[in-house]
């Protein structure tokens, strides 16, 4: 054999034992071409950065090849982004690394994680990881929550008694501590509950965060969510007694003052391009009981309250732009007119981002339904308490921030995950209500939608998970995730379906399933896990129906499933009764089932109650009724009323 032949054998076996390239990057890069060879696991890189590159300073290409591994980035922050594109490839291959050719850039600047470190202080050391995990998964915003009812969390030299006093509380547990009316304490005192970062804190988050390429955006809520402030600074609340109350008065200079002073400290230690002003659930009862509120009103000619609310907005924007930087502000910023160079951040929905973005602002999209992370990821009868319905890791995957129909989709930012923390008051629950979903979130808001796979993204997550779990995250197990109830899949033809109901006490119109027509109860299918999945709704009220069979008809069982959720008020039923008639006139009751209620648990339950005839009865129409609790308060929900 000739040796040049020999050589090509050689080499031909050389390139079968290259691995071959397979996905393992989360977020998807935008271009993957596969070449043939590999390079050593540890080859280092070469890199350079040319600022002239297409896409931007967060751009870059990764080149492994026979020859090693050359980096090319627009930037710093792309040449970061190819390491960690690196780093996930040389994790999932142990030997030689697959050559190939990665071209890389963002599909939107920004991409972010916010946290709320007011319910529940979440120290320095627990944000800092986060930002670690952020950073490999080329997020570059982290927004805190700094400021809320629950505790104030920055120190503020101008006001101490904002970290002395109003940083702490008396109990852990948000709900025992309103129950009992929001009492603060010193910071000191024996049960005092809380804390709070000094700007040496902070700077060091932010340096920490900056060097890997990643901005802080601080949020000081204004001018709801702050009965912490007026607990300690009753001057700039609206009541006149000296008491708190949950909004600042916007009616007084005073408030102006104190608002423009914390800012100018926040923005000395903040350098963020975009300070958060908060804006969202401002209570309007306080403004319209508040002299000084109205006086505003009449005097600047105000549309009434929310013209308001707009005024001090348009205030605050003036005066953060004065200093060079932009307000965030929740959609509700949009009310009564938005300030001109405010953002839009969409959290109630969409709209308020589609809104605003057709109107020429820039928004950030995190839409409760795709992007609040407390909500829970899995069949919540077994998970800890969560708020909201349900998020699991395909719904937030298939979110689209900017869809290819929407009006002023450029002006669509980016798009972040929300994490409130009410519930949540361990470092290793946060970190499970963040992972795996925040990986979706970094591929939703890094790649280009006709990149999107979700088969591919779960097997990249699991392996995500695995190396997140080494890195001692605690992290939800997607393989065990239980997404939907034995049966959700399928429509039951008992007897009564597709039967005629009539409501004799209206459903509320939140929960309509099958869009709220008469057969909602009869149309075969069971409710999901959420409370926003296929169940109706009753506010206040008992749930009073009559089916008609359509004919007389032997029936031998009438059951129904309800669900309880304390948390949201949704309560079980105290009683069903079950009657049956033949001429709609005259009601025999078959079944009375008492229930006692379980008013501590606020975790979801299901339950189901039954009628079973001792031997079967002939009936055209059946009258079911729920009773609502004795306190006539909150929702009763049930998915359908079954019929065998
Ligand atoms: C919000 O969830 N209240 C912004
Ligand atoms: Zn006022």
């Amino acid at each position: 054999m000739k040796r040049t032949t020999l050589a090509l054998i050689a080499s031909a076996m050389m390139a079968s034992c290259a691995p071959s390239y397979r996905d393992v990057i989360i977020p998807q890069p935008q271009v993957v071409e596969t070449v043939k060879g590999s390079c050593p696991h540890d080859a280092e890189p070469a890199v350079t950065i040319d600022s002239s590159m297409e896409h931007g300073p967060e751009s870059y290409e990764l080149t492994i090849g026979k020859k090693g591994i050359t980096i090319k980035a627009g930037g710093e922050a792309g040449a970061f982004y190819a390491q960690q594109s690196l780093d996930q490839l040389r994790k999932a291959y142990e030997g030689r690394l697959p050559a190939v050719k990665i071209t890389d850039w963002p599909r939107f600047r920004y991409r972010g994680c916010h946290i709320d470190v007011s319910r529940h202080f979440w120290g320095k050391e627990v944000i800092l990881k986060q930002i670690d995990m952020f950073a490999r998964l080329k997020l570059n915003r982290i927004h805190l929550h700094l400021t809320d009812g629950a505790g104030w969390r920055m120190q503020i030299d101008a006001y101490p008694l904002l970290t002395q006093r109003a940083a702490f509380r008396s109990k852990s547990d948000i709900y025992e501590w309103e129950a009992e009316n929001l009492p603060y304490c010193n910071e000191g005192d024996p049960d005092a509950y809380g804390g709070y970062y000094t700007k040496d804190d902070l700077r060091e988050i932010i340096a920490y965060a900056d060097s890997l390429h990643m901005i802080v955006i601080p949020e000081i809520e204004m001018f709801g969510h702050s009965n912490e402030v007026t607990a300690v600074y009753p001057q700039v609340g609206c009541k006149k007694d000296g008491t708190r109350c949950s909004v600042f008065c916007v009616g007084k200079e005073e408030t102006f003052h104190f608002l423009e002073t914390v800012l100018d400290e926040v923005m000395e230690v903040f350098p963020s391009e975009y300070i958060h002003i908060g804006g969202d659930e401002a209570s309007k009862y306080y403004w319209k009981a508040c002299p000084d509120c109205q006086a505003r009103i009449r005097k600047e000619h105000l549309d009434g309250e929310d013209g308001l609310q707009s005024y001090g907005i348009k205030r605050m924007d003036e005066y953060v732009r004065s200093k060079g930087r932009k307000i965030i502000g929740w959609d509700e910023i949009l009310e009564g007119g938005l300030a001109p160079g405010a953002v839009v951040m969409s959290w109630r929905g969409e709209e308020g981002g589609r809104e605003a973005a057709a109107a020429g602002h820039e928004v950030i999209m995190t839409p409760s339904v795709f992007c609040y992370l407390d909500a829970v990821q899995n069949n919540p009868e077994h998970e800890p308490l969560g708020f909201g319905g349900m998020l699991p890791l395909p719904k937030i995957y298939s979110y689209d921030p900017a869809p290819a129909e929407m009006p002023g989709k450029e002006y669509v930012m980016g798009v972040q995950t929300s994490l409130w923390t009410e519930m949540i008051e361990k470092a290793s629950h946060l970190e499970y209500m963040l992972y795996p979903r925040v990986f979706a979130l970094s591929e939703i808001a890094w790649t280009d939608p006709g990149r999107k796979d979700y088969d591919s993204f779960y097997r990249r997550a699991l392996d995500m998970s695995d190396t997140a779990r080494e890195l001692g995250y605690n992290v939800f197990d997607q393989r065990n995730a239980d997404l939907a109830p034995e049966g959700y899949d399928q429509v039951f033809k008992h007897l009564a379906y597709g039967c005629k109901v009539e409501y004799l006490t209206p459903f509320h119109e939140k929960y309509v399933k099958h869009g709220g027509d008469e057969t909602a109860l009869t149309d075969g299918l069971i409710g999901g896990y959420s409370f926003k999945d296929r169940w109706q709704g009753y506010l206040n009220s008992d749930v009073s129906v009559i089916i008609d069979l359509g004919k007389p008809t032997t029936v031998s069982s009438v059951s129904s499933r309800f669900l309880q959720f304390r948390s949201i008020e949704v309560m079980h039923p105290e009683a069903i009764v079950i009657e049956t008639s033949s001429d709609k006139e005259h009601f025999e009751k078959v079944c009375e089932i008492s229930n006692e209620l379980d008013w501590e648990n606020r975790n979801y339950t299901y339950k189901k109650f039954e009628w079973k005839a001792d031997s079967p009865v002939e009936t055209r129409y059946i009258r079911f009724t729920g009773k609502i609790n004795d306190r006539r308060w909150g929702w009763i929900l049930l998915d359908e009323i079954m019929v065998n």
